[in-house]
Formats: C-alpha cells, sequence, structure tokens
C-alpha cells in the first residue's frame, strides 16, 4: 500500500511557543505517547538560544533521554547554526533540521541573520553534520508568504532549495510557516519543486491557521509528495512569525490519508491519548478540526465494547 510518511513536530513546533513551561519529563512522556500511537518519526526540540526560546532549555537533556527509551524512534533536532549542531552532537542526535527563511527578513526575526548568511551558515552545519556522520533536513521556511514581505517568489523557493540540496540535505521541508497557502499554490509550488528534488527527499510542514491544513496536504499528496510534518492536537506557531497559527493536526492528516487508501502506521486512538496528555500539559482544549468526531467514535466504540461484555 502506499505510505506516508509522518514526522510529529509537536515536541518542538508544538511547545516552542507556549507560556506554560512543559518539564523534560512531559515531553518525553508526549514522545513516548506518540511512538506508542505508531508515530515513527519526531521533530524532538531544538538547540537555539534560550534567551531566544526559554521553552527549548532543557534540549540537552531531552534528547540523550529519549534516544534510552525510544531507540527505533527517528529523532530529529532543529538547529540554527554551528553552535547548536555541536550541542545537538553532543547530547546524542542523530539527525538534524537546519531552518533558512525564504526572506531577508523572516531570517532577520527568527535567527538574526540576513538570507545571504542564513544560507552560508545553513550550508556549514549541513556539511559539518555530514562530516559528523548524521542525518540532515533543511527547512526552507516562509515558502509561500513572509509575515514581513507579503508573497515569497517562487524563484527564491526553489534557488535556495537547491542550495540546501547541493549542501547535501538529505530532506527539504517546504514550510508555510504562517498558514497562508492554498492548495492551488502548493500544487504550482510542489509542480516546480520535483523537478528539482527527487520525491523521496522532499517534505511539506503545513500550518493551518486558515483551515486549508488539510486541502494544502491533500494537494501535495497529488503533487506526488509522501512526507508530512504534522502536529498532534495541532499545537504549534513560530514565536517570530505574526499570525502563525497552529501547525496540521496529525490526526487530521492521518484520518484524510487512511480514509483515502495511503498507509501512516498510526493509530488514530492511541493518538487521541497523546492529544488529551497535551491538554493537560497546557491546561486548554486542544485537538485538530476531527478530534470531536474522532473522540465520539472511540466513545461510541467503548460503549458497545461494554455492553457486548456485559451481555
Ligand atoms: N544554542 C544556544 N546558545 C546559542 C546558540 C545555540 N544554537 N547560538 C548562539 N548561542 C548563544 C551564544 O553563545 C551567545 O551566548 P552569550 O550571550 O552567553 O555569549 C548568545 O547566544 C548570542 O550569540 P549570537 O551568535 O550573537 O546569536 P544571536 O543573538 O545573533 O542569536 C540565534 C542567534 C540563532 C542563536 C537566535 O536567534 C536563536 O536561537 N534563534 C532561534 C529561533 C527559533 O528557535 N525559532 C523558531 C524555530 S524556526
Ligand atoms: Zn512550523
Amino acid at each position: 500500500m502506499d505510505t506516508v510518511h509522518i514526522t510529529d513536530v509537536a515536541p518542538r513546533d508544538g511547545l516552542q511557543n507556549q507560556k506554560i513551561a512543559v518539564s523534560t519529563d512531559a515531553k518525553l512522556h508526549l514522545i513516548e505517547l506518540l511512538a506508542a500511537a505508531g508515530v515513527r518519526s519526531v521533530e524532538a526540540t531544538s538547540f537555539v538560544s534560550p534567551k531566544a526560546v526559554p521553552q527549548m532549555a532543557d534540549a540537552a537533556e531531552l534528547v540523550p533521554r529519549v534516544r534510552a527509551v525510544l531507540p527505533q524512534l527517528r529523532t530529529s533536532v532543529l538547529v540554527p547554526n554551528l553552535k547548536g549542531l555541536e550541542r545537538a552532537f553532543a547530547a546524542g542526535a542523530e539527525e538534524i533540521a537546519v531552518v533558512l527563511s525564504a526572506t531577508e527578513t523572516m531570517n532577520r526575526k527568527n535567527i538574526n541573520m540576513g538570507l545571504e548568511q542564513a544560507t552560508e551558515v545553513s550550508e556549514q552545519t549541513l556539511h559539518e553534520a555530514h562530516r559528523l556522520g548524521l542525518r540532515t533536513r533543511a527547512y526552507v521556511a516562509v515558502a509561500f508568504d513572509c509575515p514581513f514581505e507579503g508573497e515569497t517568489p517562487v524563484s527564491e523557493v526553489t534557488r535556495l532549495t537547491e542550495r540546501m540540496l547541493a549542501a547535501g540535505a538529505g530532506e527539504i521541508v517546504i514550510a508555510d510557516t504562517i498558514g497562508s497557502a492554498s492548495p492551488g499554490q502548493v500544487r504550482d509550488r510542489l509542480g516546480a519543486l520535483r523537478e528539482r528534488v527527487p520525491l523521496d527527499q522532499l517534505a511539506v510542514h503545513f500550518h493551518d491557521t486558515r483551515g486549508m491544513g488539510v486541502a494544502n496536504a491533500w494537494a501535495a499528496l497529488e503533487a506526488g509528495v509522501r512526507r508530512f510534518d504534522a502536529s498532534v492536537g495541532g499545537i504549534g506557531g513560530c514565536p517570530f512569525a505574526p499570525g502563525a497559527a497552529g501547525n496540521l493536526a496529525t490526526e487530521d492528516l492521518v484520518l484524510m490519508a487512511e480514509r483515502s487508501g495511503l498507509s501512516t502506521g498510526i493509530s488514530l486512538d492511541s493518538l487521541l491519548d497523546a492529544v488529551a496528555y497535551a491538554e493537560t500539559l497546557l491546561q486548554r482544549s486542544l485537538g485538530g478540526r476531527s478530534s470531536a468526531w474522532l473522540r465520539m467514535q472511540r466513545a461510541k466504540r467503548e460503549q458497545e465494547q461494554a455492553a457486548l461484555a456485559t451481555a
């Protein structure tokens, strides 16, 4: 069966912007619940400045614990520069993701570098990661629109994608950081990109700000893409990109893919346990567009099973 590969980015993209401090134990437990649901790949944390993102300050503590408890889980971490790579490697990370935005201003706001410097630093980080034997991903962020500069030129997205590929990135992650893309744009941009990037190295990362996350994911599937980032419960958003809301929810993506005949290896019932746990952590209700319905279905099945057991 045709398979969709999902990287759950909730532990990083989901938590980085949350005001409530989440303990390392709790992050580890969330990752354990994701793995128990069948998620095979997560973005666990980021090695960024703790001043910029206090929630990720425990990255060096979290990574070895995840690696010890879940050695089979593909665990990636975001790094903005060589210092982040050095810290990630020392902590035992096996995969890193560099984050290059496709506009000058977004790079400045996010990582305090201009576009050219950010590109060069990303290249150096990829080269060094390769030398250290790590797997790599490269985000091309604000690949549709930038919150500061408006629509991002397709030519910039393809140019930066080519530079990241040439620098050895194992996977290119085309990110709709503020969730402004529409399915037609996804079709067009991925149509241009798949001429340049082998499909098994091309991933997409959507946010659901305008309720188009699933539609955009469908457009990406139709374009041949099978690698997706998503966040359980739909939690997420970049603190440095105004207007960015939560990510495409993993449960919405799984439901859409499975109902369309694609396999994800992920159990929706078990994913709901991870959503419920994230709700207790963040003390608010979470979940993608499908969560209420999924919960109802599960409750109905549980009632039926209980009735059968007592019959
Ligand atoms: N991890 C931890 N600390 C880091 C670091 C990293 N990857 N990179 C730099 N630092 C530290 C430096 O050691 C220095 O520390 P000091 O003040 O104690 O001497 C301080 O941060 C400033 O270093 P500098 O190189 O001047 O960085 P900067 O102030 O220009 O900030 C980044 C650049 C990239 C470190 C910062 O903007 C950042 O962490 N951004 C992350 C953004 C993010 O996570 N966005 C969401 C995900 S896309
Ligand atoms: Zn994101």
